[in-house]
């Protein structure tokens, strides 16, 4: 028996990095055991940003589909799809913006932060109304758990309201999904910034190569006080400590005694951490190589789990055109 249904995934927007592994990859592979899980190639949400470039969509989206398959999703147990081939979601996008107010997506704070962010005056109607095609996604076949980053916890409460308003106005037919954020929260950048990010340039991707994690690594920021090898540090203000803890947990304790006192120098403790980090991307460059020389396995996992995706969104929508009373003529349409 399965403990519930999961659906979460990613804009393909460019490779997956270790942020994402933290924030949600982790738990997504954990879970597949236990939850049916869903994972959706959201091509049409990337659009919001990228709608002046949708020739990069084909590369990219086997490229995040070969970033799940590297980290251990196994087609077997994970249904793995593409957004903008189930239709249902794009239906369902619509019922849900006859009762939503512009308002209330105008006051959304990841609305409000990416707006700033990408410098939009005006924005698209798609971009201000992509909280609701999201809350689409994650409900168009019924999921209960949603593991993300945690950028991403006022789309999973948004869908919620949705999901209330729409169970209260029609017909309880729809699930409340609750949000899963990964233990380590968020990951900070190689540059110290908060946050690992493909547009800070600040990450290691989980498809980099060895060599390029120990030259990224080499050139992470580390405590700014630290001037010479024989001052003492202090790991609390460190990029490089704050990897160790998430990826070395073991050596912590006695990596801080050593930089406290001096005796273990920036450029052995980021040689230390790239090891570790390279250990752990291994298994994932294993993976990856056998769909890297086949990529039709990677086409075939892809279309088999739309084809899956597309049989919930059918049910889901036969009970939603009928709580709507929009099933007319008591028939399914292709
Ligand atoms: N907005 C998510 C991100 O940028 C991607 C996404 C699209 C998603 N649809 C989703 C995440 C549904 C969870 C559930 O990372």
């Amino acid at each position: 028996m399965k403990k519930g249904r999961i659906l979460t995934g990613d804009r393909p927007t460019g490779p997956l990095h270790l942020g994402h592994y933290v924030g949600s990859l982790k738990n997504r592979v954990e879970l597949q055991d236990d939850y049916e899980s869903f994972i959706i190639i959201a091509d049409v949400q990337a659009l919001t940003t990228n709608f002046e470039h949708p020739e990069q969509l084909p590369q990219a989206v086997r490229q995040v589909a070969m970033d799940y398959l590297a980290v251990g999703l196994d087609p077997e147990k994970s249904t793995i799809f593409v957004q903008s081939m189930i239709k249902e979601i794009a239906e369902l996008t619509i019922f849900y913006s006859m009762f939503i107010t512009v308002n209330v997506l105008r006051h959304n704070p990841t609305i409000k932060t990416e707006a700033k962010q990408y410098g939009y005056q005006d924005m698209t109607y798609g971009f201000l109304g992509y909280p609701v095609s999201q809350a689409a996604d994650i409900t168009f076949c019924k999921a209960d758990l949603v593991p993300v980053g945690a950028d991403q916890v006022p789309h999973i409460e948004f869908a919620r309201k949705i999901v209330r308003r729409f169970n209260e106005l029609y017909k309880p037919v729809l699930v409340e999904p609750k949000a899963l954020v990964g233990e380590v929260g968020r990951l900070v950048g190689l540059d110290g910034s908060a946050k690992m990010s493909k547009s800070l340039g600040n990450a290691i991707y989980l498809s980099d190569s060895a060599e390029a994690v120990r030259k990224k690594i080499s050139m992470a920021v580390t405590d700014p006080a630290r001037m010479l090898r024989t001052d003492p540090g202090h790991p609390s203000v460190c990029t490089v400590f704050a990897y160790h803890k998430v990826f070395n947990p073991e050596v912590v304790a006695d990596l801080t005694k050593e930089c406290k006192s001096a005796s273990i120098g920036c450029v052995d403790c980021k040689k230390l951490l790239a090891q570790v980090i390279n250990n752990f991307l291994e298994p994932m460059r294993e993976r990856r190589a056998k769909y890297q020389a086949n990529p039709k396995l990677v086409d075939d996992i892809l279309i088999a789990g739309t084809e899956r995706a597309r049989e919930e969104g059918q049910k889901t929508m036969s009970q939603v055109r009928e709580a709507m009373c929009l099933d007319y003529f008591g028939k399914q349409f292709e």
